[in-house]
């Protein structure tokens, strides 16, 4: 029987002009007492992705870090997507950035007691899978390419039927409740490929609105909000824990309290967990797949 993780997500940081330092700082207090099990940050940690943004993010990561494994995944703000439209200078220049101070990895993996969690890289700056009819979704909207899906496939097969199947990618893939709009431009194939892929839970962000619900009554999905002064709404800001049971897997709001200067547990959603065949121990026994590790 494996451990019952406690998963903390956070998204769109967006280090920069708009950051709300005092409940960053709070973040760094409140995190630890929750004693995670790993911390995910769904993208968007900088603004502009300037290198004074980067900086603050990766201390603000590298704090985290001293309470547990923390994985980050790049946001649209995090792609500098002027470098090269439509890939016309090849995706170097894109993340070239990002990759000085997170490392090469842009779809990191993290195994930690209880729950495996893979990221699909949906940001991808201005390119013809990510456009619209809308032209101001240029360099906002996202898309998963098939290769992404194929990883996250392979990387939940074959792990054992009681660990949690996490999925992580920048863009909401619901709805967002006041936005009503939504994160990726081809999100109906996005939502059929996340449920084929065998994740438990969807982790996401971009909305900058906090959301919990399920793709097609199946897969649970985690909207965190942001820590800017760009909520939806003026709403107070909010970031998830995950946690799961047996049978149940809980999403956790957890609000700032703007009056008293703190992070308090808000709503919490309950929903079922989907039931799993335990894997044939022949098949157990194979040798693991090869599972990379964030970097940075
Ligand atoms: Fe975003």
């Amino acid at each position: 029987m494996v451990s019952a993780p406690l998963l903390v997500h956070i998204s769109d940081l967006h280090c920069g002009v708009h950051s709300d330092m005092e409940q960053v700082a709070q973040l760094e207090v409140f995190v630890p007492e929750l004693e995670p099990t790993a911390i995910i940050i769904s993208g968007d940690i900088t603004q502009r992705s300037r290198h004074g943004e980067y900086q603050r993010a990766l201390a603000f990561v590298q704090r985290l870090e001293r309470t547990a494994p923390v994985i980050v995944i790049p946001g649209n703000h995090d792609v500098a997507w002027w470098a090269s439209p439509f890939g016309l200078r090849g995706k170097g220049p894109l993340y070239a950035k990002y990759r000085r101070y997170f490392g090469e990895t842009l779809s990191p993996v993290l195994e930690v007691p209880g729950a495996i969690i893979a990221s699909a890289l949906s940001s991808h700056g201005v390119a013809f899978g990510s456009m619209t009819w809308n032209l101001r979704d240029t360099a906002v909207k996202g898309h998963v390419p098939r290769e992404e899906m194929d990883r996250l496939e392979e990387t939940f097969q074959n792990v054992p039927a009681d660990l949690l199947r996490v999925a992580v990618l920048h863009h909401n893939v619901l709805r967002g409740e006041i936005s009503d709009r939504m994160g990726l431009a081809h999100w109906r194939r996005a939502q059929r490929w996340l449920k084929e892929c065998g994740a438990d839970v969807v982790l996401c962000g971009h909305d900058h609105q906090e959301g919990a619900g399920q793709i097609d009554r199946q897969t649970v999905v985690s909207t965190a909000g942001t820590h800017t002064n760009r909520t939806r709404g003026k709403r107070p800001s909010v970031f998830n824990t995950v946690t799961c049971g047996p049978d149940s897997i809980t999403v956790q709001h957890i609000r700032w309290d703007r009056d008293f200067h703190k992070w308090r547990h808000g709503t919490q959603a309950r929903f079922a967990r989907q039931k799993r065949k335990p894997i044939p121990p022949d098949e157990e026994s194979a040798p693991p797949q090869e599972v990379l590790s964030e970097e940075g």
